[in-house]
């Protein structure tokens, strides 16, 4: 897709409206883009990161398009996931000579996954290259955002910071590229969602990113997926801080429950009332059954409060529970209210596994816990409705 985003820098990215699961992982039913960029000074040019591999020929047909007689210069890599390095190997056949420009690592990369070695460029934190009168691209390296290699490109005089996947979102572009032209607000869930499942363990260092980069005085932010914000520049920067801290993002609540035959599930809607009755207005509901992960874990990262309710199973704990547990510890999940039901039959464990599970990871946990056997009676719901009034003060 084809968009003119200021005088000298052009959108040359491409939408993927037919791939089922992100990463093979995540549910993507709105779609992504997988965004390029082309910067053209008056004796250079420069595309800035590739598209996925099956998207390359209509990448390649757009910067002919744009280009005329000219050819690309430079290609810089900002980010190597193959969402955006799989067009590199048809883009130095499609224009010979180009010059791939990466810090060391991404070079080292750019060997493993394609077998290039030649035609490179390696820069450092704070080199640049001209493209000609006043068009100035500077590198700034970003690890861990989300890969070791990831960087940032400042294009100075167009005051544009190129972020890779940082401030990105699910969703394809529907005809608009630029956030002024469209309804950003589809998009604003599908950033948390994006950010919790794929970037969300490495808050620190999104946090160290923005601090390299925040004083460049840039006024566009073109991230490898999602619109390009201007308008709404800080509400994004605004997000993203927030959640590489960690910090919930309402005083909501997340219950999260797994039930075989009923019996849980009554008890989680009984925490749900009371936190209803507590004045939470916000609660989220998942049976871990049905529920995508991919859902429950950017609503983990949304709401402050978070409600594990789930059976003993195979003498341990209900195993898609255990999974989403699993889920927050590798994400480092921090700064919630975290409250626990446990069930059985004949052997107490699903309490006991949750508590271990979360003992040494930065949550709080509210109450004792409740560990109910059989079906719960009525004494048991109220304990539950009494469990969510405690975690909703
Ligand atoms: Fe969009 Fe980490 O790749």
């Amino acid at each position: 897709m084809e968009s003119q985003i200021s005088e000298n820098v052009y959108y040359i990215g491409v939408n993927d409206r037919t791939t089922a699961r992100f990463e093979g992982l995540w549910p993507i039913p709105q779609g992504v883009s997988y965004n390029s960029y082309l910067v053209v000074g008056e004796d250079k040019t420069a595309i800035i990161d590739g598209v996925e591999t099956s998207h390359a020929l209509e990448q390649i047909d757009t910067i002919r398009r744009i280009l005329g007689d000219r050819r690309p210069d430079y290609l810089v890599i900002n980010h190597m996931e193959p969402d955006h390095s799989g067009s590199i190997a048809m883009l130095r056949n499609a224009f010979p000579g180009l010059t791939v420009v990466g810090n060391a690592t991404t070079l080292s990369m750019v060997k493993g996954y394609y077998g290039i070695d030649c035609d490179t460029l390696t820069v450092k934190d704070g080199d640049s290259i001209a493209l000609g009168s006043g068009t100035t691209l500077r590198f700034y390296l970003t690890p861990m955002v989300h890969w070791p290699e990831t960087m940032m490109t400042h294009a100075e005089e167009a005051k544009t910071l190129f972020t890779g996947d940082a401030f990105g979102c699910f969703g394809a572009l529907n005809g608009a590229v630029v956030d002024t032209d469209m309804d950003v607000e589809p998009y604003f869930p599908e950033m948390v969602r994006y950010y919790s499942n794929i970037v969300g363990k490495y808050g620190r260092f999104v946090k160290k990113a923005i601090e390299h980069v925040g004083g460049l005085g840039f006024e566009t932010i073109c991230s490898t997926h999602g619109p390009v914000w201007r308008e709404h520049l800080g509400r994004v920067v605004d997000l993203y801080s927030a959640m590489a801290a960690y910090e919930p993002l309402d005083e909501g609540a997340t219950i999260i429950y797994g039930s075989m035959y009923g019996n849980t599930a009554r008890m989680a809607e009984a925490v749900a009332q009371g936190l209803a009755q507590s004045g939470v207005r916000n609660i989220a509901m998942h049976d871990v059954s049905v529920s995508d992960a991919s859902y429950i874990i950017a609503d983990i990262f949304r709401h402050r409060r978070i409600v594990l309710a789930a059976p003993t199973y195979s003498d341990g704990l209900f195993p898609l529970m255990a999974a989403i547990i699993e889920a927050m510890a590798i994400r480092g999940v921090s700064n919630r209210k975290v409250a626990l039901v446990g069930s059985y039959t004949w052997a107490p464990k699903a309490l006991k596994t949750m508590t271990e599970s979360l003992s040494g990871s930065n949550v709080e946990i509210v109450g004792d816990g409740l560990s109910v056997k059989q079906a719960p009676d009525a004494d048991s719901l109220e304990a539950c409705r009494e469990l969510g009034r405690l975690l909703g003060k």
